[in-house]
């Protein structure tokens, strides 16, 4: 248990999940599965960013049932509390832990819940599941409908019949981040800019990828993270120029650039940072040309992620700096509007420039309304991470550019009339990356 984790910070979500609801809703979430990872060793569990973000619970085997019109609102079912298996597993809070520490009004044995779903699905119209994520659980489910719809024609009670994805009320909510989360984030941030700091002081020739990676691990596991959340990538040289890159297995080379996308996750919650530095601590002239033109993209783009503009206009923005920067450099040529309007730009810039981000690296949230793009509001969080990529065989760049890739990313959070940048303690001038890796030399 994290020393800054507080059950009324759980409680707070679900009382705005509450608020949203009527006194015919009912809400069915069940915890993520144990992922095998081979033989008998599993993956390290990683709990369901719902179901954590409403209950701040830890464990596999858990479902979480919502139902504002009960006189017991929040159902727990856990799994029970066996001193023999937590020899094998680890400590279990089970039922009473989770009544006594995690608010649930009523909690049982995760083993009892296909048992006791027909009852507690009674009486209410609305039922917020997934459907079609989990064959078992829809199973499960469908199951107690057929038992509830048995009961009601004996008691005359009500029975779901309409299904609704949590997401709609849920991810809602989870898009527009509290002060807690914000102290999370900047945390987890703040962890993330000591470990990009440390692997540009660790930089030089002959240093493998993997090195850099370890060291990132390193810090953010020092600093108290749960560790990355999400692959990271350290790319150096050509490597850069494959966006998914985390084979992270190659050293690194003087004269060449290295391009790290890793983002530590702390209390659940992950940074997403990408710094892009040379190994030899100094860019070369081309170098240093394409690197502007990334920041300046981003500086423009960040800019424009303020209240009451749009997630496109962010792209937008960061699509026309970067396409007059690549004619500016000689990469491109031609008009910057028809570049723009016939996305020859995409030859270089293939992806977009900003996701949401928190619980999940590419968090929940819908992007559009109404078939727009929405409009930026106080307390999104989105990433903004333009780059520019050339392929080494790209006979049509200057040669200079062959086998560059430079993506520059930080952690937004949109305030009142403005944005406040979370991960701006990572370098990110030219000057500040090339004295932080000269500072290792
Ligand atoms: N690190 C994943 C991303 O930037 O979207
Ligand atoms: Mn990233
Ligand atoms: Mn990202």
């Amino acid at each position: 248990m994290r020393l800054d984790w507080n059950p009324d910070h759980f409680s707070s979500h679900r009382k705005r999940l509450l608020d949203l609801l009527g006194q015919d809703d009912a809400v069915l979430l069940f915890g993520a599965p144990h992922h095998i990872r081979n033989g008998d060793a599993e993956f390290k569990y990683r709990p369901d960013s719902d179901v954590y973000y409403l209950s701040g619970w830890e464990e596999p085997g858990v479902a979480i049932l919502i139902r504002p019109g009960a006189d017991h609102p929040f159902v727990m079912f856990v799994a029970d509390r066996d001193p023999d298996m937590e020899t094998w597993t680890g400590r279990r809070w089970g039922p009473e832990g989770a009544k006594e520490r995690f608010g649930a009004d009523e909690a049982y044995p995760y083993n009892t819940l296909a048992a006791q779903l027909p009852d507690l699905l009674q009486g209410y119209r609305n039922l917020h599941y997934r459907f079609a994520d989990d064959a078992d659980r829809d199973q499960l489910l469908i199951g107690a409908l057929k038992s509830a719809r048995r009961k009601a024609r004996r008691n005359g009670m009500d029975v779901p019949d309409a299904f609704i994805d949590p997401a709609r009320l849920l991810h809602e909510l989870r898009l527009f981040k509290d002060a807690t989360e914000i102290a999370i984030l900047q945390r987890a941030s703040d962890l993330t800019a000591s470990a990009h700091c440390a692997a540009m002081r660790a930089t030089s020739d002959g240093v493998m990828e993997f090195e850099l990676e370890s060291i990132i691990d390193h810090t953010f596991r020092l600093g108290g993270g749960i560790g990355p959340g999400y692959t990271s990538i350290v790319g150096g040289g050509v490597n850069a120029t494959i966006l998914h890159y985390i084979e992270n297995n190659s050293p690194l080379k003087d004269g060449d650039l290295v391009c790290v996308d890793a983002g530590c996750e702390y209390g659940l919650y992950t940074a997403d940072v990408t710094r892009t530095w040379p190994v030899s601590g100094k860019f070369s002239e081309a170098q240093g040309r394409m690197y502007q033109v990334v920041l300046d993209a981003q500086e423009a783009a960040i800019a424009q992620a303020v209240e009451g503009n749009t997630m496109r206009s962010v792209h937008q923005v960061a699509v026309r700096v970067l396409t007059q920067g690549m004619v500016d450099i000689g990469l491109l040529s031609g008009e910057v509007d028809t570049l723009i309007a016939d996305e020859t730009f995409k030859k270089y810039y293939m992806h977009g420039t900003s996701h949401w981000l928190g619980l999940d690296v590419h968090d929940v949230g819908a992007y559009y309304r109404e078939g727009q793009s929405r409009k930026l509001e106080p307390g999104m969080v989105l990433t903004v991470e333009p780059g520019l990529y050339v392929a080494c065989d790209d006979m049509d760049a200057p040669e200079a550019f062959r086998g560059l890739g430079i993506r520059i990313e930080d952690d937004v959070l949109i305030t009142v009339g403005g944005n406040r940048n979370l991960t701006a303690a990572t370098p990110k001038t030219i000057a500040d990356v090339e004295a932080e890796v000269q500072a290792g030399k």
